[in-house]
């Protein structure tokens, strides 16, 4: 690979900027060589305790035990809230920018205080108690950053679930985790389009008996199902709820949250994280990172129902008192220019987005992104999966007019907050590069046996020490736990990402080496889209792969193996589409379905996905070693019948 472009850090940059690259460097040394009292003072400095802690760190990978803070007790909405108030109460904390361009609201700290402990005590008072498990199935308004704090007031554990999934999937997942209660709205609106969202609670309680509570938001005003001993709309039981709530005094390790991401294997994970140290380290990266100045106005475009939307939509930027924009609609509605509208609009200093939004932009034009003038841009970043230079260099140039640093973030679910990424004022970028590893991160590269490579090289990502924003497990299945992140590799982390390290340190991730797909950003297992499409009675089987796809990063591309005597047909592949639509939601609509009589497996019967993958890829002169296959004939056939893209 040739020698990448280079784009240091000016110097009036790194003199404005919080950290520098000397400091970054001596702040990263210390981080690793005096753990202890480096993560004391970042706790003591960025959190807010009711009681200090015994322990800094208990740690143990090869047992699966990650304790931070252990003793110390704390809130989290007091750390986001509350503490503002004497000197920021009057602040934004929360600008809501509406899929209309012209519905839009401020919400200042006092307020939004107000309105979390009025939630707590609603929940209360339909019987939430520390420890329990609220679902939150929202769309991107104001009230899903409350139900969250108010969740956290309580000490309960929000579980909450991606606005665009499935009445099934959404079944799934309030059942994993036994959630008592759910938190949704009527409608959701996006993009012009309306979301049944209270329709789909009600589909997938059908199958959750334990369910007693369903809180309702009104957002569009649309008739709903109502069942009056189950059912109470939110903005009539906020009234009469009392304004204040003592914070629950919760342990540095008691859960915050469970959020559910896709696995190579099976079913979603509920990746459990805790409290103290998933605090910690998104109000610190959130600071460092975006490298946050007092006042600014931050927008993150994600969804509050992916991690991004958890760690820096909601709790870093609270945490530091910042003003959070949130977003209700798409980056393509009314017109391609809504991201620059809004930016000008509110005067947004920090912006956060993902390559998939970036490519799409990129696909109308510089047009729409010069209408607008962008003057309060400082940072740009972006997260989700690899951005291609060519994506980067577009970002840089068209949006931030070469005016703006560029963060890629690189992180995950389990990870909780950022791990890899430049620092505005420290580090010097290279498009395409999530560049080097924050305090405390220690990535390694090991070969596929676990052998540790040094120097520039190519491996699979490990992290060889505990961070505080470490998952602690997956939620009821700590055996899962240990063997999807920290068995393959002994005492290691292992991502799941495999990553290039060139010769000056720098990260660059390659992508996923398990079997898990990065859709527009959104993780996806393969099992997850196979198990849907053989629900269908004419599918026998279906093996599925990624391939590479120009917006989204990756497609979904099938392979059916149909039932003897079923006919393949357009009108089959729509059923089938639709089938995985509505299992799993929109997210995961296969791109390609192509009808394969046999699939490549070996004599023990396990599919032979590489070989998927580069037919999938037309990668056909490199198909590698065939001859293991139990009939290697197969595999001209599927060639010979590529599906046409
Ligand atoms: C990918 C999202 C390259 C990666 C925060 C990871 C990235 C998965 C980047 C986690 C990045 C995330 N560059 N790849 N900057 N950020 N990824 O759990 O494959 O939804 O393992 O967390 O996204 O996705 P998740």
């Amino acid at each position: 690979m040739s020698e990448a472009k280079l784009y240091p850090v000016p110097a009036e940059v790194a003199d404005y900027a919080l950290l520098n690259r000397e400091q970054y460097e001596r702040m990263y040394r210390r981080s690793l060589e005096e753990p202890e009292s480096f993560w004391a003072e970042q706790a003591e400095e960025f959190l807010t305790w009711f009681r200090k802690w015994d322990r800094v760190s208990n740690n143990d990978l090869s047992k699966g035990q990650i304790r931070w803070f252990e003793g110390g007790k704390l809130n989290v909405s007091y750390n986001c809230l509350d503490r503002h108030l004497e000197q920021n109460g009057e602040r934004a904390a929360l600008i809501w920018e509406g899929d209309e361009p012209d519905q839009s609201k401020t919400i200042s700290y006092r307020e939004l205080h107000a309105e979390v402990c009025r939630c707590a005590n609603v929940l209360k008072e339909r019987g939430v108690r520390k420890g329990d498990r609220v679902c939150v199935y929202m769309p991107m308004i104001p009230e899903a950053v409350v139900a969250m704090l108010a969740c956290t007031r309580i000490g309960a554990v929000h579980s909450v679930v991606f606005g665009g999934f499935s009445p099934s999937a959404l079944r799934d997942r309030i059942q994993d985790s036994d959630c008592q209660v759910v938190i949704t709205s009527d409608e959701g609106v996006r993009g012009g389009r309306t979301v049944p969202l209270k329709e789909n609670v009600e589909k997938a309680l059908a199958e959750c008996p334990n369910v007693h509570t369903v809180l309702t938001v009104r957002r569009t005003g649309k008739d709903v199902t109502w069942v009056d001993s189950r059912d109470v709309w939110y903005h009539e039981a906020i009234q009469s709820a009392s304004a204040e709530c003592e914070p629950e005094q919760m342990d540095a390790e008691d859960p915050l949250f469970i959020l559910y991401t896709s696995g190579s294997t099976g079913k979603p994970k509920g990746v459990l994280h805790t409290t103290g140290g998933y605090l910690l380290q998104t109000a610190m990266t959130f600071k460092y990172v975006f490298d946050y100045h007092d006042g600014e106005i931050y927008w993150c475009t994600a969804d509050v129902g992916w991690v991004t939307g958890h760690s820096y939509i909601v709790y870093g930027p609270l945490a530091n008192g910042a003003t959070s924009l949130v977003f209700e609609g798409v980056p393509t509605y009314p017109d391609a220019g809504r991201f620059w509208q809004v930016v000008d609009k509110h005067k947004v200093n920090i912006f956060y987005t993902a390559p998939t939004a970036i490519r799409a932009l990129m696909g109308q034009g510089e047009e729409p992104v010069k209408q607008y003038s962008r003057q309060s841009l400082r940072i740009l970043g972006t997260v989700g999966e690899p951005i291609n230079p060519e994506a980067w260099e577009w970002y840089y140039r068209v949006v931030g007019d070469e005016r703006c640093r560029i963060v890629d973030t690189w992180w995950q679910t389990e990870t909780g907050a950022i791990m890899i990424s430049a620092l505005p004022g420290a580090i010097d970028l290279k498009p395409g590069s999530a560049t080097l590893p924050f305090f405390g991160v220690e990535p390694q590269l090991v070969d596929n046996d676990g052998n540790v490579l040094e120097g520039a090289t190519d491996g699979n990502l490990c992290l060889t020490r505990a961070w505080p924003s470490m998952m602690r497990t997956i939620y009821g299945d700590h055996e899962r736990f240990m063997n999807t992140y920290l068995t393959h590799y002994t005492g290691k982390y292992f991502t799941g990402d495999g990553a290039r390290r060139d010769a000056d340190g720098y990260y660059w991730i390659t992508g996923r080496v398990d079997d898990v797909l990065n859709i527009s950003g959104h993780r996806m297992g393969t099992a997850e889209v196979e198990s849907a499409l053989v629900l269908h009675d004419k599918v026998a089987e279906a093996a599925v792969v990624g391939f590479p796809h120009d917006v989204k990063g990756q497609g979904i591309y099938c392979y059916v193996t149909l039932v003897k005597g079923a006919e393949p047909s357009e009108e089959l592949k729509k059923e089938l589409v639709d089938l995985v639509r509505k299992e799993i939601g929109a997210i995961a609509k296969p791109d390609v379905i192509q009808w394969a009589p046999g699939l490549p497996k070996t004599r023990s019967g396990k599919i032979m996905r590489r070989i998927l993958r580069k037919v999938a890829t037309n990668e056909l002169d490199n198909l590698g070693d065939t001859s293991t296959l139990a009939d290697p004939s197969v595999v001209d056939e599927l060639i010979e019948n590529r599906a046409n893209r």
